[in-house]
């Protein structure tokens, strides 16, 4: 089976593309390289650059795929802010621009990258997929239209699942090398962490929050975790039915422990300097991963420590891309 892997040259979409391909599948990458990376897309894909905007670009993608797993996207909460329009217009325009060429193709198979921020501010805690979707940000609002576009969709005999995923870490040593995150700005916390110096020390915003530590908490999964998710997310597709699903690690860590395990890893202490709290930002985000174990036959497997030392392995590595 062929699968069309949208962003597969950025930072999830690499580590699928390289897992599909170890587990006997093939894989074509659509990706415009705005912020992923040509020379993390694994040899043995074949590679079509151009826009989930471009019809023919996506046409072309599409030819000999039976399914999609559509990671390309724009990501950022705060760009999303200051540059709306662009949201907007790739992530709902240019997902509305793959489902009708997959219509056209006659390809009914769907794995969409939906993320925690469709939420917003918790009511409950763990989330579960019944929760309120109140997105702050217009990512996350976008990405809540999409996951709504494809509801709609699939009353036409698409099969779909939306992963919703809470904060993605860690990195992926494929045959050909470390696959890791590459962002520019890099906003997530394991990668700064590990860059911290005494000259620059990581910031933690609040340490008076209600939690056992003060610090806030947030549910991290390994990204080999995730890509699993997703590929057993293929073989539970069923025509006509669109699932949400949340991937996290249904348990949470507060930024002080993610501190510990880094300093655990690297054998040595994290500079980190207390900043105030950041407004907009919950106390708690925790996944309830229930339904990702009774749909998919799911569990993660690797822990904070993993996903620290693997991301700092890749950092290290001198075949890291
Ligand atoms: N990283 C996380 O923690 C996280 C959490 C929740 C959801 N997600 C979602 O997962 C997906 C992948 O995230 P990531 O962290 O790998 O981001 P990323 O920026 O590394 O990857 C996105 C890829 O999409 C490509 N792309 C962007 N616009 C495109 C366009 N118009 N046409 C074709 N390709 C385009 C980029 O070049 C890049 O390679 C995104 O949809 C994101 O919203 C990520």
């Amino acid at each position: 089976m062929r699968v069309l892997v949208t962003g597969g040259a950025g930072y999830i979409g690499s580590v699928a593309t390289a897992m599909l391909l170890e587990r006997g599948f093939d894989v074509t990458v659509l990706d415009d390289c705005s912020t992923g990376h040509r020379d993390a897309v694994a040899g043995a894909a074949k590679f079509v650059e151009g826009s989930v905007l471009s019809t023919d670009s996506v046409a072309l993608a599409l030819t000999g795929c039976s399914a999609v797993f559509h990671f390309a996207a724009k990501s950022l909460v705060g760009e999303s802010v200051e540059k709306p329009d662009l949201y907007f217009d790739v992530n709902v325009n240019g997902t509305r621009n793959l489902l009708d060429q997959m219509s056209k193709a006659k390809i009914s198979k769907l794995v969409f990258s939906s993320t925690a921020a469709t939420y917003g501010e918790p009511e409950v805690i763990p989330i579960t997929e019944e929760a309120n979707t109140k997105p702050t940000s217009p990512y996350g609002t976008t990405k809540l239209a999409v996951d709504k576009m494809i509801t709609e969709e699939a009353k036409s005999g698409l099969a779909a699942i939306s992963l919703r995923y809470f904060n993605v870490a860690g990195a992926y040593k494929s045959k050909a090398g470390w696959l890791a995150e590459r962002h520019n700005p890099e906003t997530h916390l394991i990668p700064n962490l590990l860059r911290s110096t005494r000259d620059k020390p990581i910031k933690i915003f609040g340490n008076d929050w209600p939690t056992k530590d003060g610090t806030c908490i947030r549910d991290y999964i390994h990204v080999v975790d995730l890509i699993d998710a997703h590929i057993l997310a293929l073989e539970n597709l069923a025509s006509g039915q669109h699932k949400i699903i949340n991937l996290g690690s249904g348990g949470g860590y507060s930024v002080t422990e993610v501190v510990s395990a880094a300093s655990k890893v690297l054998g040595r202490d994290i500079p980190t300097e207390i900043a105030s709290r950041r407004s907009g930002d919950p106390a708690v985000l925790i996944a309830d991963i229930s339904l990702a174990a009774q749909c998919l036959n799911w569990a993660p497997k690797r822990g904070i420590e993993n996903m620290v030392r693997d991301t700092w392995e890749s950092q290290n590595a001198s075949t890291s891309k």
